[in-house]
């Protein structure tokens, strides 16, 4: 018989459940919701609103330890939670039977070949245009009923003077919601334009690479979103940047709960997304350079 051609064309799906909430913490709300019976490693540098959510829902957790260069060696518990640090991905097996991916700076949620139980989930509104934003891929079903149909009202909230009343709208909340429509249709065009993006993060990347002379951390992410920088007197340099009219962001300060950690002190990020061109790029590495030079 010949190949059948015509009738509408299929729906083509990868065999995983997809969700989409507001935020990263939302969407792992909704994954602890069904896990939360498990016994979780938590990397011991880690993004404080984790340690929160964790909290939250009286999950027992230990820590595992990262080195300063994101390696580690994979702890045996019921489920691993890994963080894909600044998009750098860790593509093998680790041992534990469950493996939660932590993707915030990744704008696709793309599970790996293996592990079999796997949930994966990102964060748009941190490496994207989106005000709010978070997509999630499973091996297992979640309760999807626990989002709500409408959006956080956070979501109206990015435009550089109204930030912290969003920031504070969404630290307050604990329910968990929908993308907004107007996200939604950002992360379209942020699809679409998605290799001219990547190109020029890339260049801007590679800009930064090349001038910067302090400590940089050796990560080749996919898609990517800031330079993380190691350096003495992180705090001063902020400081000092901030009279040039650059503002750095720190991944991340230390929840009090979380172990002592080098990087806490020392890490502090460069975004490279399309708003910045090379040009921008020397700027910052040479005034950065010109701190440490005094
Ligand atoms: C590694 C990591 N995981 C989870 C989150 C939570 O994401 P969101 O701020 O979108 O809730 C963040 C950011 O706060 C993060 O940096």
């Amino acid at each position: 018989m010949n190949f059948k051609i015509g009738g509408e064309i299929p729906l083509q799906q990868d065999g995983l459940y997809s969700y989409i909430t507001d935020s990263g913490r939302s969407s792992l709300r909704l994954i602890l919701h069904t896990l939360k019976d498990k016994k979780f490693a938590l990397p011991d540098f880690l993004c404080p609103v984790i340690i929160d959510v964790f909290d939250e829902f009286g999950i027992d957790y230990e820590f595992y330890h990262v080195e300063k260069n994101f390696d580690f060696i994979s702890p045996d518990l019921d489920v691993l939670y890994i963080i894909d640090y600044f998009g750098r991905q860790h593509w093998f097996h680790p041992k534990a039977p469950f493996i939660i991916s932590d993707m915030v700076f990744s704008p696709q949620v793309i599970k790996p070949h293996k592990p079999e139980d796997w949930i994966g989930f990102n964060s748009l509104r941190k490496i994207s245009p989106l005000t709010d934003g978070s997509i999630i891929k499973s091996t297992i079903q979640l309760d999807a009923s626990l989002v709500r149909k409408e959006c956080s009202l956070f979501a109206f909230h990015k435009k550089y003077d109204e930030w912290e009343n969003g920031e504070r709208i969404l630290n307050e909340q604990k329910r968990i919601y929908n993308i907004s429509d107007h996200s939604l249709f950002a992360l379209f065009d942020f699809y679409y334009n998605l290799e001219n993006e990547r190109r020029d993060r890339q260049n801007n990347f590679n800009t930064l690479k090349t001038f910067l002379n302090v400590r940089q951390l050796e990560i080749k992410p996919e898609f990517p979103s800031f330079f993380p920088i190691l350096v003495d007197k992180r705090d001063e340099l902020r400081e000092w940047l901030r009279t040039q009219n650059i503002f750095l962001p720190v991944h991340w300060p230390k929840h009090p709960k979380a172990p002592d950690h080098p990087l806490y002190d020392t890490i502090i990020s460069i975004p490279v997304d399309s708003r910045y061109n090379i040009f921008d790029m020397e700027r910052v590495a040479n005034l950065i350079n010109r701190f440490y030079d005094v």
